[in-house]
Formats: C-alpha cells, structure tokens, sequence
C-alpha cells in the first residue's frame, strides 16, 4: 500500500456502534491518521458550557457564535493515537462526558458550527493516509474519500455497550436513559436540514450486532486488500 498516496476512509454511522474504536484500530493496524470529527463537536460544546452560554436545557446560539471564531481545537497524536486539545489542554475525557452528550447533537445542527468544524478538519486530513470517523465524512466532508463504510447494530446492543462504558467511568445513570439519548440523537443526526446522517450510496455497511472487534478488523483487511491491492495481511498485532 505505500505506494499509494493519500488514502482518506471515511466511516460514518449510528451513535454508539464503536465507530471511533473501530477507525482507531485501524489506523494503528494500517498506519493511518485516526481524526475524531463528534470530538470536535463536542469540543464545540464544552467551550459553550464552560462559557455559560449552553445551561438548563438552552443554547444560546449568539453567545455560542461569539465563542467559536478564537476556538482553538487542534489534534495531537498522543500515545499511538489522536487527542483533541483546546489550547494547551487535553480536552479528550470532558468531551465524552454525559452533559456534552446532552447537547452536542443540536449544537452539531447549526449549519455554522458545521462549517467551522469542516475547514479544521480539511486542514487536519491534508496529507497522507486519514481515516476519519463521524456521521456526514463520506457524504458532505470527503464525497471523493477512497473509501466509505457505514456502520450500524442493533439500538440496544448500542445502548448496552454504551451504558457500561459509562458505568466503568463512575458515571450515574441509566440502561433507558442512555438508550433513549442514542435514539434522540440518532433521530437528530438523521432529520437535520444540514449535512443529515445518510448512508452514502456507495458505502460499504458494517452491522456489527454480533461481530467482536477482531472480526470487524479481519472485514476491513479484506475491503482494503479487495481495493488497494493490499496481498500481505499486516499480521494483526492484537
Ligand atoms: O461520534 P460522536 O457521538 O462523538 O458525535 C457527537 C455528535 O456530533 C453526534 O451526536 C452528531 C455530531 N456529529 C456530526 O453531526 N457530524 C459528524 N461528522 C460527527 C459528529
């Protein structure tokens, strides 16, 4: 595969169908760039938090716009992966907090914050070998990407994974509220007028409702063999 220059995989999906462990797996086992696009988003978010302009359940959308032009997010590789940072800070582990889960999915929705997100992620998949993982990468971000997967599983396997995530974390909450936030932001993410979650027509569809994550990785090396002509399995090395 070396000689192939810039490679962008584009994955897209459902929340919470392991998309981000899956593209980050990936770009270990295959040398890409991993990019986190939901993490810009929610780095979006915790901005507008932290500044009081999202509190009690509103976003206040002129304050949100004052903030975001100075916003520094920039990724970092960090330990074999990728890191999002405001500034100096690593804002990774905030960001996958409940209450930017909250409202992340209607701050995703103005169409300014889209565009905002798009320029620095442009910038950030200039060069190379980039899979970027999120919900419009091979539809409105990268329509000419390499490669395009879409992934999905069943809501409540989604659910189940994503509660005892949380659990693990210390987090306090429960199996139906985190179900009912995967399908309130599923039903966002579809039905927004800008840059809506769509299957791009010519995606590759993982379900992995009942795959392990090895065997999701064994499925790519046959897309990227079937594609790039990749004969050598990189010999897996997990
Ligand atoms: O992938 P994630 O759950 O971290 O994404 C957080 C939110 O960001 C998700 O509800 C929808 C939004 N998002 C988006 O609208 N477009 C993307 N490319 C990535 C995420």
């Amino acid at each position: 595969m070396s000689s192939i220059p810039n490679i962008i995989i584009a994955v897209d999906g459902f929340s919470s169908t392991g998309k981000s462990t899956f593209a980050k797996l990936v770009a270990k086992e295959f040398g890409f760039l991993y990019l986190d696009s939901g993490a810009m988003y929610r780095g979006v978010t915790l901005a507008g938090l932290e500044a009081g302009v999202i509190a009690n359940g509103v976003i206040d959308e002129e304050g949100l716009k004052g903030i975001i032009g100075p916003l520094d997010l920039h990724f970092r590789r960090d330990d074999g992966t990728t890191k999002l940072y405001w500034g100096e800070r690593c804002i990774e582990a905030e960001i996958r907090g409940w209450e930017v889960s909250q409202y992340v999915s209607p701050v995703s929705a103005f169409p300014w914050v889209r565009n905002f997100v798009d320029n620095l992620l442009h910038a950030f998949a200039r060069d190379g070998w980039v899979i970027m993982d999120g919900r419009d990468i091979g539809t409105t971000v990268f329509p000419q990407a390499e490669l395009k997967i879409f992934m999905t599983a069943d809501a409540t396997v989604r659910a189940q994974r994503r509660y005892d995530e949380l659990v693990a974390k210390g987090e306090q909450t429960t199996l139906e509220a985190v179900l009912e936030n995967l399908q309130d932001r599923d039903y966002r993410d579809s039905h927004r007028p800008t840059s809506p979650l769509r299957q791009a027509p010519d995606a590759y569809v993982l379900d992995n409702t009942h795959m392990t994550l090895h065997e999701e990785v064994v499925w790519m090396l046959g897309l990227l063999q079937g594609k790039f002509g990749l004969l050598e399995s990189p010999g897996l090395s997990w």
